[in-house]
């Protein structure tokens, strides 16, 4: 694929396996105009993430790392053996189109005896490469250029870059400061004549927000009024801590809502295994079908030998669930605890991976420099939350920080926090 001009070039021309005698290719080569920046012009706006800047900025600074969202632990022994059988019984090949027959069946007993949704495994669920790749077929497959997408800001980064290769445009209704609840009034601003559907993300990225069981009312009954479609992001669900003022509610659960609502979710946060890309989607047989004629043109299929060591996962006791859900509310504790003897004002988080913290006591007016400056104050990285924004004034004092990491890293990172104050 031509990428750039220059890159493309020098990479064909040191190539040792290209005949000489390849004329069109050299007639390529040779006659591409300068035409400037190739990248579309719909993805022009969506730079490097400041995940991969702050990232780095770690990595040369040797800070601990607590902006980007990955565990630094490995997930359940069940879950890993049964990837090494996988791969060692020869498992390796392409696996079925909507993903193998045992996790398709995991999936749809999951969702049943945690939130006693039914769904079809046969029609209904579908494997995909991540959560992210959900998204993006759902957003792909359901929106024609010009259709409408709610979602609230701040949001996941992905959701703004797949509405727009799709050509959708993006409504936003901003979660209310300091508590990050629903604003009704802006809610029903977002929606128009249209809407094709509401994306929504509970437990929520980045302000560890669970959405409540009046929030979810309102926003089914908007979807319903308006004959939308809503898509849910539920990559957290099992991350809701134990003085949550609210659960977790999948909104298809609530009437009137399953026959419209696509839930997604994902094995790397709950297994604390990011790197494995498995999600899934389920949802009504004909909005499944959607998505997966979609996925069948990006990935086609993904994660073979590790979707039946997944399945393994998802079937584990309540123990499991019960216990990796105390141990990060303990070090979301641990935390909370540096950043507030540091000075910042610590926002709830009710669940996911994430806390928020205020800047603002410690004289940081612009969250963006402050997080380019606290690995050299203090040898920690945060990411700032103003990049999840489209109004970034709203985020600009608040900063991400990620619990997601060892008890012994989480302490230290809390000890260098309170040398701030
Ligand atoms: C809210 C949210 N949705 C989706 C994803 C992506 O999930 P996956 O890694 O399964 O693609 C993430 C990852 O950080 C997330 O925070």
């Amino acid at each position: 694929m031509v990428r750039t001009r220059h890159t493309t070039v020098s990479r064909r021309a040191n190539s040792t396996v290209r005949p000489k005698t390849d004329l069109w290719w050299a007639h390529r080569t040779a006659s591409l105009p300068d035409m400037g920046n190739p990248l579309v012009a719909r993805m022009q706006g969506f730079g490097t993430t400041i995940f991969a800047e702050m990232s780095a900025l770690a990595l040369s600074t040797g800070a601990i790392n607590l902006g980007q969202g990955y565990p630094d632990t490995d997930g359940p022994r069940e879950m890993l053996d049964a990837a090494v059988e996988a791969i060692r019984s020869g498992r390796n090949q392409y696996p079925p189109g909507a993903g193998v027959s045992e996790l398709l069946a995991a999936i749809a007993q999951h969702q049943r005896r945690f939130y006693g949704l039914s769904v079809d495994p046969a029609r209904e669920v579908l494997v995909t490469a991540g959560a992210t790749e959900a998204i993006a077929a759902v957003v792909l497959g359901l929106c024609e250029p010009g259709d409408e997408v709610v979602t609230f800001e701040p949001y996941y980064d992905s959701y703004a870059a797949t509405i727009a290769l799709a050509g959708a445009v993006r409504r936003t209704s901003a979660l209310r400061f300091p508590d990050f609840a629903v604003d009704e009034v802006s809610l029903r601003a977002a929606f128009s004549s249209r809407t094709r559907l509401v994306l929504l993300n509970t437990p929520h990225n980045p302000t560890g927000k669970v959405f409540t069981a009046d929030e979810l009312a309102l926003i089914a009954r908007l979807c319903r009024e308006h004959d939308v479609y809503a898509v849910t992001d539920e990559v957290y669900e099992h991350l809701v801590f134990t003085d949550s003022p609210a659960p977790h509610i999948p909104l298809a659960g609530l009437p009137g809502m399953l026959e419209r609502t696509l839930r997604i979710s994902s094995a790397g946060k709950t297994f604390s295994c990011t790197g494995w890309k498995v999600g899934w989607a389920t949802g009504p047989a004909p909005l499944v079908s959607a998505v997966l004629r979609v996925k069948q043109f990006l990935t086609f299929v993904n994660a073979g030998p590790l979707q039946p060591a997944v399945a393994v996962a998802l079937g584990l006791p309540d123990s499991y669930f019960d216990g990796f859900r105390a141990g990060l509310q303990a070090r979301r504790d641990r935390l909370v605890a540096g950043l507030s003897d540091a000075g910042f004002t610590v926002l709830p988080s009710a669940g996911t991976y994430f806390v928020t913290a205020d800047i603002t006591p410690l004289g940081g007016t612009d969250g963006v420099d402050f997080c380019r400056e606290l690995p050299a104050r203090c040898g920690v990285v945060a990411v700032p939350t103003q990049v999840f924004y489209d109004h970034q004034e709203q985020g600009r004092r608040l900063i991400r920080f990620a619990f997601c990491k060892r008890e012994d890293v989480i302490d230290e990172a809390a000890k260098r926090l309170r040398t701030l104050a």
